[in-house]
């Protein structure tokens, strides 16, 4: 049996990714699924549920950490035929998402050590989501910019 993600009360919060984590992975584009009134962004246009991320053209380097729960798996899908950016999300390995865009199509994973400590919509930084998370480029130079990261974790190169 295919396994999705978790549905939890946990998936109605808005986990917002650390500002100073993104920085470590250069400068992006697009950020296709940001809150309506971000306490910051990260990449020069930022798409939001107004305008629905999903439906819209993608372009440039593309940093992405997507709604969780149901429906994440189009994210992906969309982040893997676009080529050109990194995914932020729960390293569920065993789920549909996984097998379907990531282990034959990804071009690296970067599995974060600890617990990332996200950012609600105030601006705080609240806690973890009680699950790890991995960081998926798709493209050689985000492959480059998660081996240059400095950020704390193992990198499995898959291509
Ligand atoms: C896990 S949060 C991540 C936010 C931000 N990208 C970050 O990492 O800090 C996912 C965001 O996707 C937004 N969202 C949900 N559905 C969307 C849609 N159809 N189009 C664009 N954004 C959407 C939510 O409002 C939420 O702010």
């Amino acid at each position: 049996m295919d396994v999705t993600f978790e549905k939890s009360e946990q998936t109605t919060v808005e986990w917002l990714t650390p500002p100073s984590l993104v920085k470590m992975l250069g400068e992006f584009d697009l950020d296709p699924c940001s809150p309506e009134n971000p306490p910051f962004t990260h990449a020069k246009v930022n798409y939001t549920i107004k305008s629905n991320g999903l439906e819209k053209i993608w372009f440039g380097r593309v940093y992405m950490n997507p709604p969780y729960g149901k429906g994440m798996e189009k994210w992906l899908e969309k982040l893997k035929i676009h080529g050109n950016g990194i995914a932020l999300i729960f390293a569920r390995t065993e789920t549909k998402t996984f097998f379907k865009h990531i282990w034959d199509d990804a071009d690296a994973l970067l599995f974060v050590k600890g617990r990332i400590k996200f950012f609600n919509l105030e601006g705080k930084q609240v806690g973890t989501p009680g699950s790890p998370s991995v960081f998926i480029a798709y493209g050689s130079n985000n492959v480059e910019a998660l081996k240059n990261s400095k950020i704390e974790g193992k990198l499995i190169v898959l291509k």
